[in-house]
């Protein structure tokens, strides 16, 4: 299957976007709810995966997300939620938000340089500004919206010898499949079935799987919970918005990678915006960098990392605690760069660096952000094509072009790549049509039957060579600069 991630970005282009994902949710700005004073988040992808710690705040922000719009008219089957749906004021809650909290949600229009901008404010005792809001079908998928039915108490449970069956809904082929893939098993049918009882109606799905039939009051929870949100998510209207609480529940680690893929697919097919709150790394890794914000809360309030994962986050903090000076770079090329630049002007200051790769530019920088924050000692250096920032402790590559572009055009590289592995580095490029930098490596492996790691490092002591140490002896200094004294 081809990879939805790119077709994903590119209809999510600010240009593109409104014909593929309508008046979509382009930010969400938060002030007064449950101890988050100012937040604003960006939607920068169809999906957007919220971590953090517990309690760091990530179902507020997608329990807000669903009061952005008004019920289609034409649809009848779902109901619209406000903000008073999941902020209960009592005497054991008094301030779940005060007299001047606000969402500000800014919308996708036919016009990329000019959302549409509304503001839902707490008036008197009442919520007011839901009325010039868009129309949208959302979709609230929490922790009890699948509950078993055997833990319900559902009537195909307690009025199970008297339930009548009613009309069929075949579940069609393809929907079939999608829930086997995400669970990793095949199944020979899948069905729901009505069942009535005097003036009640339900819906059971039923499965057939080695040559056995068992309905959803005995599937495993996992399998249920991805039938009911696989059959909605295909069933409602398109360009719909979900808001879904930690996706990975009852998912084993692999059926949470695949429900991930399965996610940027239907967005992709169906054009739903997705808000999703999640602690699962298999989750976070399968979507790409600007689906991820992490949320932090601490004295200063609720502040949101773009582009990070907490899972992410968390890695760097606990190699910090071993090392003096956590390295973030964009990718392994780089990090496989800044070491061996290292090893040849400092090789003690290894010993003291922790290099991280953390995903682009993007999150180079807002992983220095991050550090900020939390006061951590840390260095940054992005490509050479973005430049330097360093009030922000963020550096450069030297060069002006990405760092696998410096190395593998540089002449003397492709010499002594020649020499070594008998490899002419631009007619393989040129042969296999690779012009995305970040292939390199893996090609010229490809060619020469070399991992990936070896042969980037022998071309980047070649490139070292070849540049001679002063062109990155600055680097170097900038890094050692950084340490803690
Ligand atoms: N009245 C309040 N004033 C200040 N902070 C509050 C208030 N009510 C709740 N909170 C904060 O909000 C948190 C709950 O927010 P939320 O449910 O969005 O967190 P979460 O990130 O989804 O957590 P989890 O991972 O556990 O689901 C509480 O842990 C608390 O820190
Ligand atoms: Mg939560």
């Amino acid at each position: 299957m081809p990879d939805p991630r790119a077709d994903l970005r590119s209809k999510f282009h600010v240009n593109n976007r409104y014909s593929n994902f309508g008046p979509a949710l382009d930010s969400v700005k938060i002030c007064g709810f449950r101890g988050i004073a100012d937040l604003t988040v960006q939607f920068q992808f169809p999906i957007t995966a919220i971590s953090g710690l517990n309690g760091a705040g990530k179902s507020t922000v997608g329990q807000l997300c669903l009061g952005a719009y008004r019920k289609p008219t034409t649809v009848t089957d779902t109901r619209r939620f406000y903000v008073r749906d999941f902020f209960p004021a009592s005497a054991a809650d008094p301030t779940p938000f005060g007299p001047t909290s606000s969402v500000v949600f800014e919308y996708n229009t036919t016009d990329p340089n000019n959302p549409q901008t509304l503001t839902v404010a707490r008036a008197a005792k009442e919520w007011s500004g839901y009325k010039r809001q868009p129309e949208r079908s959302c979709y609230y998928i929490g922790f009890t919206i699948y509950i078993p039915k055997v833990e319900q108490r559902d009537l195909s449970i307690y009025r199970g010898a008297q339930v009548a069956l009613g009309p069929q809904r075949p579940i069609p082929q393809d929907v079939r499949q999608r829930v086997g893939r995400i669970l990793g098993q095949q199944y020979d049918a899948l069905h729901f079935q009505g069942i009535t009882h005097g003036q009640r109606h339900g819906e059971l799905g039923i499965a057939q799987r080695f040559g056995a039939q068992y309905s959803e009051n005995n599937m495993g929870f996992g399998e249920g919970r991805t039938l009911y949100l696989v059959d909605l998510m295909e069933n409602s209207p398109v360009q719909s918005l979900f808001v879904i609480e930690e996706p990975e529940t009852s998912l084993h680690g692999n059926a949470q990678h695949e429900l991930a893929k399965y996610l940027l697919d239907v967005c992709n097919r169906r054009h739903h915006q997705i808000v999703l709150t999640t602690h699962s790394s298999s989750i976070l890794d399968t979507l790409p960098t600007e689906a991820r914000v992490m949320l932090l809360r601490d004295q200063a309030g609720v502040s949101a990392f773009p582009m990070m994962s907490a899972a992410r986050a968390k890695s760097i903090l606990s190699g910090g605690h071993h090392r003096d000076l956590c390295v973030l770079v964009e990718d392994q090329f780089a990090r496989l760069l800044l070491t061996e630049m290292v090893r040849r002007i400092d090789p003690t200051l290894l010993r003291c660096v922790e290099i991280h790769h953390v995903g682009d530019k993007k999150a180079v920088r807002s992983g220095a952000l991050l550090m900020q924050r939390i006061a951590r000692p840390y260095a940054a250096v992005r490509d050479a094509d973005v430049g330097p920032d360093p009030t922000n402790g963020i550096f450069s590559f030297p060069g002006n072009m990405p760092p696998e572009k410096q190395v593998y055009l540089t002449p003397d590289v492709q010499s002594h790549l020649l020499e070594k592995f008998g490899v002419d580095v631009l007619h393989a490029f040129a042969q296999r049509e690779t012009t995305n930098h970040h292939d390199f490596t893996k090609v010229l492996a490809q060619e020469t039957d070399t991992l990936p790691d070896y042969l980037a490092t022998i071309a980047i002591e070649s490139y070292l060579d070849s540049i001679g140490v002063d062109e990155f002896a600055p680097l170097v200094q900038a890094i050692q600069a950084r340490l803690p004294q």
